[in-house]
């Protein structure tokens, strides 16, 4: 089964499943369609909750290449799209001069000193398996950047003056995280399939702790996916993300321990929250969680 092929949300969620990640109907819904009507799927949630991850598991499904754009504040296109080499320029220029021939401007602008960036690389790739783009942590980046983003996404084409136009002959599948710390434009989201990705119910995360914790005891597992659940419930500045619930099962394993008490909780509590605030917090209520852990 290929993207291109998929046919239904239940096989999407069985691929996904088949690389370690388990999906939800919601997300799996917009991932099936984000493949089908090719459109570029926006993802938003909070910290650890598996956006980033989406895009890594579709490239290992597809067999397509992930090319990653990170965003942060100030990228622009010389490091989202492509820059020219100038140093290899200017050496260029140089060997050239000393050879004695005349400089042709044109042999500058050439493939060869082409550097291609994400964008570039995603929309002009070989190969017969299109990419997975990820443009991780869009809000990050500024109202510029995308502007120029949604020209790329919008007709998948990318000019570069001196040699031309670069079109991707089947888009990228093109997946755009944010972490929401400022609002994505309504443009952008207008070009995109929007889905929220929540902190999952506890099958779930028992279920995905099982998947990519194996070596953690069941019951340790099973009671730390429900312990994650009451600290969820404390208002905390950030809670916990899934990769939060990993990190603190490993941690537990890796104690010995076989069942979570006060004492161990206490002590790993810096694997699952990462503000002393959020900690003194839970630290509180450590006795309510470790019951929600146990059932007692
Ligand atoms: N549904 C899931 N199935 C399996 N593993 C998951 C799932 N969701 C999250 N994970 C695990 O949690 C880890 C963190 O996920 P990821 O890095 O994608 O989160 P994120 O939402 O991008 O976080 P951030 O906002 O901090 O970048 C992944 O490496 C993966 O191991
Ligand atoms: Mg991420």
């Amino acid at each position: 089964m290929t993207p291109a092929s998929v046919t239904s949300v239940d096989e999407v969620r069985a691929a996904l499943a088949d690389h370690q990640y388990l999906a939800d109907e919601g997300l799996a819904t917009a991932i099936f369609l984000a493949l089908t009507l090719r459109r570029p799927l926006l993802l938003e949630g909070e910290a650890g909750v598996g956006k980033t991850e989406v895009a890594k598991v579709l490239a290992r499904w597809t067999g397509g290449e992930l090319v990653r754009l990170q965003c942060y504040e100030g990228i622009d296109a010389g490091q989202a799209v492509y820059e020219w080499d100038y140093s290899r320029q200017l050496l260029h220029l140089r060997a050239v001069e000393a050879s004695g021939a005349k400089v042709v401007e044109d042999e500058l602008y050439s493939e060869q000193f082409l550097v291609r960036r994400p964008l570039l690389r995603a929309i002009a790739y070989e190969g017969t398996v299109p990419p997975v783009l990820l443009v991780d942590e869009v809000d990050r980046a500024d109202d510029e950047f995308e502007a120029f983003l949604l020209e790329i996404l919008s007709d998948y084409a990318i000019t570069v003056p001196e040699l031309g136009t670069f079109r991707a002959e089947s888009p990228p599948v093109v997946v755009v995280t944010s972490n929401r710390t400022r609002d994505v434009h309504d443009a952008l989201k207008r070009r995109c399939l929007y889905h929220w990705i929540g902190h999952p119910d506890f099958e779930r995360e028992l279920a995905i702790l099982r998947v990519r914790a194996p070596e953690v005891p069941a019951e340790l597992a099973r009671q730390v996916a429900r312990a994650v659940e009451a600290v969820r419930d404390v208002e905390l500045y950030k809670p916990p993300g899934v990769a939060e619930t990993i990190d603190w099962a490993h941690a537990l394993a890796a104690l010995g321990r076989r069942e979570i008490d006060e004492a161990a909780v206490d002590l790993t509590l810096g694997t699952v929250l990462k503000y002393r605030e959020d900690q003194e917090r839970v630290r509180s209520h450590l006795e309510t969680i470790v019951a929600a852990g146990t059932g007692a």
